[in-house]
C-alpha cells in the first residue's frame, strides 16, 4: 500500500471510524495522515493553537516543498505519465499535454528564471494571467523557490491589481499579453501597465506572449517569458532545486472580499494546506489514478488552486485545465471536452449548471458523457432543480454528485458527501470531513446542541488547511473570523442541520454577496459606486437570480436626479468595471431620493433586501425608521 492509499476512506464504516478518531485524538490522527507528504525534515510537533490570537501551527519543525510534493516525488514511478491536459479556448487549436517529467522540467526552468530575475524566498509574486498552462507552472515555480504566490483573477481591473500588489508588496508580476475568452480576446499586459503606475514594489514583469500582436514592453522592467526561458534551457541553466520550507511558511496569499471595503489577503501555510488539499481531493472525489479530473474553475479562485493545481498533482493524478468559457462556440463546450478527453470527474459551479440548463437539452444531443464517474458542485447553494438536472442529464441518474462546501479561508473542502461512499442528499453538503467539527450557534453565541437546528455555522477545532492570517493585518483575521463567537472560527454562513446530522448551507449571513459563485462585498461595491462624481450615497443588496444565484441590486442617490437615467446607469456600471471588474457590475440600479435609515443613521438593509426580493408585504418592524415615507417611495419605483 502506498502512503497515499492509506489516506483513502473506502466505505461508510471507515468514514465513521476515521471521523471518530479525528475528533478523539486529532493530533495523532493528523500526525499519521501527514506521513503522506514527502518531508525533507520530519516535523517535531503536530499542533499548537489558540483561537484567541488566533495562532494555529501545524507540523512545526518539519521542512518540505510544495513543488517537490506535486512533481519530483512522482518522477521515479510515474514520470512519463500525464499530469496536465490543456484544452484551449478555440476547439480547433491544438491541445497540450504534459507528463510529470515535462511539467517538472518547465517548473524547474521557470523557477530558475524567477531566481535570475531576482525573486527570492519569501518574496511575493503576483500572477495575472488567463487559463494557460504557464499559470499553473508559474504558481509551482514560485513554490519551488519559496516565493509566495498571489494569483489575481484575470477579470479584475487595474485598480484591483494595484490594491493587491501594494498590499502584498509584490516584487514581480507574471502576466500574458492577453487572454482569450470565447469569441473575445482581452488585454492583460496593458491592464498591468496601468496598475503599475500606482505601484513601486514591482521590479520585474514577466510577459507570456500568448495571443500575439502588439505588446509594448518597458525594457527596464519587462521580460519576454518564453524568450528568457528558452535562453536558460539552451545554456543548460534551466535547473533549480526545491527550497526546503518550514511547515508554517506561507505558501500563498489569495485576496477575497469581506464585509468591509478592502479585500483581504488570506494567507495559507505550506504543510497544512498541502495535506488538506491532497486529503480532501482523494477522498471527496474518490480519485483513482489515472483518472482525469476536470475542474472548471479559474486558478484565480481558491477552487482552482486546490482542485486544478495542488490536489490532483499531489496525488500524482491527471488534471485538465480549460482556457475558455462554457458557452462558446456553443453551450455544448463542456460536454465536448468531456468526450474529447474522456473526463472522469467533472467539478463545476451551480451557476454554470443553471446557465447550461437554460440552454435546453439540444447541446447535449450526440454527446456521450460515458467516461464520467463522479460529478461535483461548489461555490454556492445548489437549488433542487439544478441538482436534478445535473443528476439526470449529465449523471444519467447514476453518478454520485458531491456538493462540496468550503471557502477561500478553509483551503479545501470541509463539508461534503464522499462520492459513492457517503449518502448524497440534494441541496445538502451533508457531512463534515474527518477533522472538521462544525457547530451551529444562535445570535447570542449559544451553541445549538439539538441534532435538528438552524443557526450560524462555526468550526470549533483547527484543521490543517485553515487560514493562518490576513496578510499584513493579523488583527483583521482575528476580528473577522474569531471574534464574533469567541473560541470558534465563524464562517459567515447560515446553515440547517437535520436529524441525521447532515448540513445544508443556506448562504451568507453577513454583507457578502455570492454572484455566480464570485464573492463580492457590498461595502467594497458601494465604495466603488460612490466614486462616481454624481453619486451621493448608495446601498447594495443581493436578490435571488435564476442563473447567478444572487444578483446585485443597487439603490443609488444622485446629486442631481439623472435626467437621462440610461446614461447615468452606464456611467456607474463603467465606474464599477473600472474600479473592481465586470463581475461586480450591478444587475439592477434604482435611483432613489433617500435610503431607509435608523435614527442613528444606519441603513436598514433588511428592508432594502425585502424590496429587492419583491417581498414587501413582510417588511417587518419599520418603527425604528427615521423617515418611513422613504420606503414608500422606493417601493413605488422598484425595478
Ligand atoms: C462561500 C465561500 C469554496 C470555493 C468557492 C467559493 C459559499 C461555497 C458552497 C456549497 C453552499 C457554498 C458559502 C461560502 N459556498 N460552497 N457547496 N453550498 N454554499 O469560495 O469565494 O471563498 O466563497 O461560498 O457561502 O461561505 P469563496
Amino acid at each position: 500500500m502506498t502512503q497515499l492509499d492509506s489516506l483513502r476512506i473506502k466505505s461508510l464504516e471507515s468514514y465513521h471510524r476515521e471521523y471518530d478518531l479525528s475528533v478523539q485524538d486529532p493530533k495523532k490522527f493528523w500526525a499519521d495522515k501527514a506521513k503522506s507528504l514527502e518531508w525533507f525534515t520530519p516535523f517535531q510537533e503536530v499542533l499548537n493553537w489558540n483561537f484567541q490570537e488566533p495562532q494555529v501551527r501545524w507540523f512545526e519543525g518539519g521542512t518540505l516543498n510544495a513543488s517537490y510534493n506535486c512533481l519530483d516525488r512522482h518522477l521515479a514511478e510515474h514520470g512519463d505519465e500525464e499530469a496536465l491536459v490543456w484544452e484551449p479556448n478555440d476547439p480547433t487549436s491544438p491541445t497540450r499535454h504534459y507528463t510529470y517529467r515535462e511539467l517538472h522540467a518547465e517548473v524547474e526552468a521557470t523557477a530558475a528564471l524567477l531566481k535570475e530575475m531576482g525573486v527570492s524566498k519569501g518574496d511575493r509574486v503576483c500572477l495575472y494571467m488567463g487559463m494557460v498552462p504557464e499559470l499553473a507552472i508559474g504558481v509551482l515555480a514560485c513554490t519551488r523557490i519559496g516565493a509566495i504566490h498571489s494569483v489575481i483573477f484575470g477579470g479584475f481591473s487595474a485598480q484591483s491589481i494595484a490594491d493587491r500588489v501594494n498590499d502584498a508588496q509584490a516584487v514581480a508580476i507574471l502576466t500574458c499579453d492577453g487572454a482569450y475568452r470565447g469569441a473575445k480576446s482581452i488585454p492583460l499586459k496593458s491592464v498591468v501597465d496601468q496598475a503599475l503606475e500606482q505601484c513601486t514594489s514591482v521590479q520585474r514583469v514577466l510577459v507570456l506572449k500568448h495571443i500575439g500582436g502588439d505588446c509594448p514592453m518597458n525594457t527596464n522592467r519587462d521580460r519576454d517569458w518564453l524568450e528568457k526561458l528558452n535562453a536558460l534551457k539552451k545554456e543548460g541553466r534551466a535547473h533549480c532545486p526545491a527550497e526546503p520550507m518550514n511547515s508554517e511558511d506561507p505558501l500563498f496569499i489569495l485576496y477575497t472580499s469581506g464585509s468591509t471595503g478592502k479585500p483581504k489577503g488570506v494567507v495559507h501555510s505550506t504543510a497544512g494546506y498541502l495535506l488538506w488539499s491532497q486529503y480532501t481531493f482523494l477522498n471527496v472525489f474518490q480519485y483513482q489514478r489515472p483518472q482525469l479530473h476536470f475542474c472548471t474553475a479559474d486558478i484565480g479562485w481558491i477552487t482552482g488552486h486546490s482542485y486544478i493545481v495542488y490536489g490532483p498533482l499531489l496525488v500524482g493524478g491527471r488534471t485538465l485545465m480549460f482556457e475558455g468559457i462554457p458557452t462558446w462556440p456553443d453551450a455544448g463546450r463542456f460536454w465536448d471536452i468531456v468526450d474529447k478527453h474522456t473526463v472522469d470527474i467533472l467539478y463545476t459551479a451551480p451557476t454554470a449548471i443553471r446557465s447550461l440548463m437554460a440552454c435546453g437539452l439540444e447541446p447535449l444531443q450526440s454527446k456521450s458523457l460515458a467516461s464520467l464517474k463522479v460529478l461535483g458542485t461548489v461555490g454556492e447553494p445548489i437549488n433542487a432543480e439544478a441538482w436534478h438536472w445535473y443528476h439526470e442529464h449529465i449523471g444519467k441518474s447514476e453518478l454520485p454528485i458531491v456538493d462540496t462546501w468550503w471557502q477561500t479561508e478553509t483551503g479545501g473542502i470541509l463539508i461534503s458527501n464522499l462520492a459513492g461512499v457517503t449518502e448524497a442528499v440534494p441541496t445538502f453538503a451533508t457531512l463534515p470531513l474527518p477533522g472538521i467539527q462544525p457547530v451551529l450557534v444562535d445570535e447570542n453565541g449559544q451553541i445549538l446542541e439539538a441534532a435538528e437546528a438552524r443557526g450560524n455555522l462555526c468550526i470549533r477545532y483547527p484543521w490543517p488547511g485553515m487560514i493562518r492570517s490576513t496578510w499584513g493585518d493579523h488583527e483583521r483575521c482575528r476580528q473577522t473570523y474569531f471574534s464574533t463567537y469567541p473560541g470558534l472560527y465563524f464562517t459567515g454562513d447560515g446553515c440547517n442541520r437535520n436529524a441525521q446530522g447532515q448540513y445544508r448551507i443556506t448562504g451568507r449571513v453577513d454583507d457578502v454577496l455570492n454572484v455566480s459563485g464570485h464573492r463580492i462585498g457590498t461595502a467594497e461595491l458601494e465604495n466603488a459606486i460612490n466614486q462616481h462624481p454624481n453619486v451621493v450615497e448608495s446601498a447594495v443588496v443581493g436578490y435571488p437570480h435564476d442563473i447567478k444565484g444572487q444578483g446585485i441590486y443597487a439603490y443609488i442617490i444622485c446629486q442631481s436626479l439623472p435626467v437621462e437615467s440610461g446614461t447615468a446607469r452606464k456611467a456607474i456600471l463603467d465606474t464599477v468595471s473600472h474600479l473592481i471588474g465586470p463581475i461586480a457590475k450591478p444587475d439592477k440600479i434604482q435611483f432613489v431620493s433617500g435610503l431607509p435609515k435608523t435614527r442613528s443613521g444606519k441603513i436598514m438593509r433588511r428592508i432594502l433586501r425585502k424590496i429587492a426580493e419583491g417581498e414587501w408585504e413582510q417588511l417587518g418592524d419599520t418603527s425604528t425608521l427615521l423617515d418611513p415615507t422613504v420606503v414608500q417611495d422606493i417601493m413605488q419605483s422598484r425595478l
